[in-house]
């Protein structure tokens, strides 16, 4: 407990000007979190979002089907899997934990049937992992499963979570008693749960879930490390659905923003802000549909490789004890993680977006281009293609490092770079079958990882990887880029290719300072 003091201590002192300022999340919070696709419907637990009672709520499915065993198997498969070493930390519990109602002190309860042993025993278990605990609470009379929520009892409920050693909070929006409409109302709001954590003196990551209301993007990081910037993502891609709103940043009306909303949809929302994201606050695209089965492979890709490269947070939703090979091959890519824990922690921003091209089905279609700036002076650039066609893109270094500086003026626009591509390291399908075997023998799954040449980060933060230049966290070189010159490649129907750009030789006043910043 002192050294977690102590670790406050000096992230208030570190980082004094930006971010929240709790030194935690200083890097995009990963891990999992109990959520995935349903599979039979459910009563409606939260008409804020708009559904009606017979309808499917996107979020609930292995949602209340939670339990003590569920966690521990769940940690058991990150350890196995060798998930938790290339990052993979928290392991979050969402709704639908608690007994419904207070003891006569006030104290919240946890569910009997589903954690006999209490919580604190499942948090001693996950810590003994290496790994941190997760819980959920709203700030609302209820959560949105209409479990007892925290509005008005703060103060006890942070108590409660530091004592049973919680490092990590998502702090839901639903049954908030009317006590929203402007920033000023949800910022108190959210802020009571704030100071309530703080005064507890463990470090415990907040997570803001409040779907974008309020413009939570100007006010989230002065108490948060993380705000939820959308309504519920559910599994699809494009495919627009009412029960979605608030697609476009800039609509002034959007008070409702809803569920079931696509990859598309979230990224064209974050879009206009997405440089809010910073060390210690991030924006939260919401949880990795990655192996729920609704999306193809390149379609997982993309949303995955985005969401790495938005610095959202990233938290796996679906369930680890079924995991395929093929999901873990895209969740455990070191070159994509590295992206989003990249020291410098700025997000990409969208540069170019062009919707003259095929529509799918449901009338959506479009490319984009996303670019961001990295630590020593690297780049990230993602062309994301959710036209209903193949296509071959094209970026010049002019609309690469337009952010730098406009109409070519940027310096970086006139030099050359080598093209590192962020996907061709990807682990084979017949070593993850084997990391998957259901044995028990840790130790040959370790030896696999080894001989894998896989990235640990518990070995190696990837701060120090980067710094050192560590192949695995680069990519495969696999062009390069004339001084003025364009970026083109093919990039197939509903996929992103994602590169990283390095200087090859010469460094600019710029790279030498940055590569300090490391
Ligand atoms: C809301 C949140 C989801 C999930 C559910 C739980 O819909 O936005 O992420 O936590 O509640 O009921």
């Amino acid at each position: 407990m002192a050294s977690l003091s102590v670790s406050v201590i000096v992230g208030l002192l570190v980082g004094s000007t930006i971010g929240v300022n709790n030194g935690l999340a200083r890097t995009p919070q990963i891990g999992w979190v109990s959520s995935k696709k349903p599979k039979y419907p459910l009563v409606c637990s939260n008409p804020s979002h708009g559904c009606a009672d017979t309808l499917e709520n996107n979020w609930n499915s292995l949602g209340c089907d939670v339990s003590d065993s569920l966690l521990l198997d769940t940690s058991d498969k990150l350890v196995s899997s060798g998930l938790r070493d290339v990052g993979y930390t928290y392991v979050v519990l969402d709704d639908c934990w608690s007994a419904g109602r207070r003891d006569s002190d006030q104290w919240l309860l946890a569910d009997r049937k589903k954690f006999p042993r209490g919580m604190k025993a499942v948090a001693d278990d996950i810590h003994a992992l290496g790994l941190l605990f997760g819980m959920y609470s709203s700030a609302g009379e209820m959560t949105c499963a209409r479990f007892a929520g925290s509005l008005d009892f703060e103060s006890q409920d942070a108590q409660a979570f530091a004592s049973w050693g919680v490092d990590y909070l998502k702090y839901d929006n639903c049954y908030h008693m009317g006590r929203f409409g402007t920033p000023q109302i949800s910022y108190n709001r959210y802020d009571v749960m704030w100071k309530a954590l703080n005064a507890t003196g463990r470090p415990i990551l907040y997570s803001l879930s409040n779907w974008g209301e309020d413009y939570v993007h100007t006010w989230g990081m002065s108490l948060a490390n993380s705000w939820r910037m959308s309504g519920d993502i559910y599994d699809a891609f494009t495919r627009p659905d009412a029960l979605c709103s608030c697609g476009d940043a800039k609509d002034p009306h959007c008070i409702a923003p809803g569920t079931h909303c696509s990859v598309l949809s979230i990224m064209n929302r974050v879009s206009a802000f997405s440089d809010r994201a910073q060390p210690g606050g991030w924006n939260d695209l919401d949880m990795l549909e990655v192996g729920n089965g609704g999306m193809t492979d390149d379609e997982y890709k993309a949303h995955f490789s985005m969401w790495a490269a938005l610095k959202s947070p990233l938290l796996m939703g679906h369930d680890l004890r079924t995991m395929s090979p093929t999901t873990l091959t895209i969740l455990n890519n070191p070159a994509i993680i590295a992206i989003s824990q990249d020291p410098l922690g700025l997000a990409v921003n969208l540069a170019l977006r062009d919707t003259n091209v095929k529509k799918d089905k449901y009338g959506m279609g479009e490319t984009h281009l996303w670019t961001g700036q990295l630590a020593g002076g690297d780049q990230v650039v993602i062309l994301f293609n959710a036209a209903d066609q193949d296509i071959h893109m094209s970026a010049s270094l002019e609309e690469i490092f337009y952010y730098e500086g406009p109409e070519g003026s940027a310096p970086q626009a006139k030099q050359a770079w080598d093209v590192y591509d962020l996907w061709a390291g990807r682990m084979d399908i017949e070593t993850a079958q084997k990391i998957l075997v259901d044995d028990d023998d840790l130790r040959s799954r370790e030896q696999l990882l080894k001989e894998a040449n896989w990235y640990n980060s518990s070995a190696m933060s990837y701060k120090e990887g980067l710094k050192s230049g560590d192949p695995r966290l680069l990519g495969k070189k696999t062009s390069s880029i004339a001084a003025g010159g364009t970026l083109s490649v093919l990039v197939k129907r509903h996929s992103a290719e994602a590169f990283r750009l390095r200087n090859p030789g010469e460094k600019t006043a710029r790279y030498s300072m940055a590569k300090d910043e490391l």
